[in-house]
């Protein structure tokens, strides 16, 4: 009889393709280890950021750091947590001093990204930042579209502002709090 794996088996074989095809060879080289994401395989919500920082590359756990305090404070507000949702990030491996991820990393990994989005199956995509949004709508301006519902391959997908561009910005953190708010609505919609 096939044995179907279970979706923390294929999200596992995910990861260990990432390592054995050598994705980003430097990026590799140049960090701890790699940032896979965690949380709930079987999430109605997927959050995408953009790629692994310090406390993140240190621990192996995507958003560790003040940008995922205020991501949990925000989750919070619309009583999910993080056992509720699966986060991950386009880039798995940290960029050298944080500076942000090149197109030919952000492509090499998307394959990856969309394998991870097979297995979990997710109602709502929500991006965070313009570098995942434009991962998926490359046409969009996140000033533009954030908290406005889009569609990505059939999925609702959700635009928002960074955490961490928002964290010392008040204006775009009041943004960021308002359409987070929405989220509860959406998959309402969605559902
Ligand atoms: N910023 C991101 O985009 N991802 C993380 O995991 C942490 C900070």
């Amino acid at each position: 009889m096939i044995e179907l794996s279970t979706k923390l088996e294929q999200l596992r074989d995910i990861a260990r393709a990432i390592e054995q095809d050598n994705v980003t060879t430097e990026l590799k080289a140049g960090a701890t280890q790699l940032v896979f994401g965690e949380g709930n395989e079987d999430a109605e919500i997927v959050f995408i950021g953009e790629a692994p920082g310090k406390h993140e590359d240190l621990t192996g756990k995507p958003f560790v750091g003040a940008a995922g305090r205020f991501l949990d404070e925000m989750l919070s507000s619309i009583d999910l947590n993080r056992s509720d949702i699966y986060i991950t990030n386009i880039v798995k491996y940290r960029p050298p001093n944080n500076r942000d991820p090149l197109p030919a990393e952000k492509q090499a990994f998307l394959p990856y990204l969309e394998s991870q989005l097979e297995v979990i199956q997710p109602k709502l995509i929500v991006t965070l930042g313009r570098h995942s949004l434009n991962c998926f709508l490359p046409e969009l301006q996140i000033g533009d579209c954030h908290g406005q519902l889009m569609t990505y391959r059939n999925r609702a997908l959700l635009p928002l502002f960074h955490p961490a561009a928002a964290l010392y910005n008040g204006g775009k953190r009041q943004i960021l709090l308002q359409d987070f708010a929405k989220i509860p609505a959406i998959l309402e919609k969605i559902n």
